[in-house]
């Protein structure tokens, strides 16, 4: 059980924030509450009160006797404000210290996480960038905001991410992963691509982006900076990652090209088609009077892994492949994996073996990790952000 102090600051996501007290209580967490002044405009004392069972306490002047300001802080495993606006970014990355909250801040020596929420341009403002560099530069976990519906009708970045997917970074914190890979970018595909016949039919495969999901949600928790380009992905937002959505192959080629550029590490967990049709017919493809089914002529779609290989220049990201591999009367699984292995020309490659539809869709999975230097490393069938670990441990070891 750990004591968690959940900073609420105040925004319209605030009562998101509720959400997220219940799944720490709720799991045995002990959380106490510190709302900023102007967040009880939004949610009031009286629900963290309840929710919590402590006080919900705002500023320094009340239970003076007790030294809050000190105490809270000094005694917390960690502290987590959710949502964080731009002006309590702003304070602590000032390290001003005019309530409770920021009394607080200064004096944890605990983990430190920001989930921030609020317009567009207010995240992209340069002085909020600023602020945010300075507190990751700080050792302290900025999640990126989602894209989504913002307050008004407006859409765009800055969304609170999921309370679910805030609680898993949480843990992720709380579990003392070290932060390996702060100050480095890392660049994850995830999901199936789809290739359109028609405006309704396409050709599509059975990934989930589970497992590319789950590796950002490591990398975050690692102090990572995360790019991942999802491809028909319906899960969450991973929380604290920038998020590309695309459709194609070609689509996923051009923005892993893009994000590609200044990475220190690419793995490519997406399921690219490797086939699309020649032609897209902008009608939906009718039935014939005579029964004849119509002939779909396909084109191989370029290898994107292998691109990204050829183009490394001398910053050298390290690159980690995907194999989903079925043995077959010739060749085992790992013969298959040896083989693409050389010739995607990646550093490492995760082998899936998906003989019978293993892995789809699963929190679970089982791998092999081979090394282009010759390492070969079995993970046992286990949840898929325990395989994540493994594979940033093995980038990790190798990276810059
Ligand atoms: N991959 C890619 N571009 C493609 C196809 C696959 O970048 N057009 C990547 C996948 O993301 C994965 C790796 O290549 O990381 C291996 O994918 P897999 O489907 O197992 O390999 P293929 O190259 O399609 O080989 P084959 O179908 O012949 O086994």
């Amino acid at each position: 059980m750990s004591e968690i102090v959940l900073g609420v600051s105040g925004g319209i996501a605030s009562y998101k924030a509720a959400e997220l007290l219940r799944l720490f209580t709720e799991a045995g967490h002990s959380v106490r509450v510190i709302p900023t002044a102007s967040s009880l405009n939004f949610v009031g004392a009286a629900t963290w009160e309840a929710l919590s069972h402590k006080p919900a306490q705002t500023d320094v002047f009340e239970h003076v006797d007790e030294v809050a300001h000190v105490r809270i802080g000094q005694g917390a495993d960690l502290v987590l404000v959710a949502p964080a606006t731009a002006n309590i970014v702003a304070k602590a990355a000032q390290g001003l210290a005019d309530d409770l909250l920021t009394n607080t801040l200064l004096t944890a020596r605990c983990p430190v996480i920001f989930a921030p929420a609020m317009h567009t341009e207010m995240w992209e403002n340069a002085a909020t960038q600023a602020n945010v560099a300075t507190l990751r530069s700080r050792g302290i976990v900025v999640l990126e905001p989602a894209v989504g519906r913002l307050t008004g009708s407006d859409t765009g970045k800055g969304r609170l991410p999921d309370p679910t997917q805030i609680y898993a970074a949480a843990l992720q914190v709380l579990e003392g992963r070290s932060q390996d890979l702060a100050g480095k970018h890392v660049v994850i595909s995830a999901g199936g691509t789809r290739e359109f016949l028609d405006p309704v039919r396409y050709l599509g495969n059975r990934s989930s982006g589970r497992q590319g999901y789950a590796l950002a949600e490591a990398a975050v928790s690692r102090g990572a900076r995360v790019t991942v380009v999802a491809a028909n992905v319906s899960l969450p937002d991973p929380a604290g990652a920038e998020l590309v959505r695309v459709i194609s192959t070609e689509d996923l080629r051009r923005s892993m090209h893009l994000a590609a550029a200044d990475a220190d590490a690419i793995v490519m967990a997406a399921a690219p088609a490797d086939f699309r049709p020649a032609e897209f017919v902008d009608a939906k493809i009718k039935k014939t009077a005579d029964g004849v089914a119509p002939e779909i002529r396909l084109l191989e779609n370029p290898d994107i892994l292998a691109e990204l290989v050829a183009a490394r220049t001398s910053k050298r990201p390290v690159i980690v492949g995907f194999a989903a591999e079925t043995g077959d009367a010739h060749s085992t699984v790992i013969e298959h994996a040896r083989a693409k292995l050389a010739r995607k020309g990646c550093d490492l490659l995760v082998v899936n073996d998906v003989s019978a539809g293993k892995v789809f869709g699963s929190d679970e999975n089982e791998a092999v990790i081979l090394g282009s230097d010759g390492t070969v490393e079995e993970i046992s069938h286990g949840p898929k952000i325990t395989l994540a670990h493994v594979i940033w441990d093995a980038v990790v070891q190798r990276v810059d």
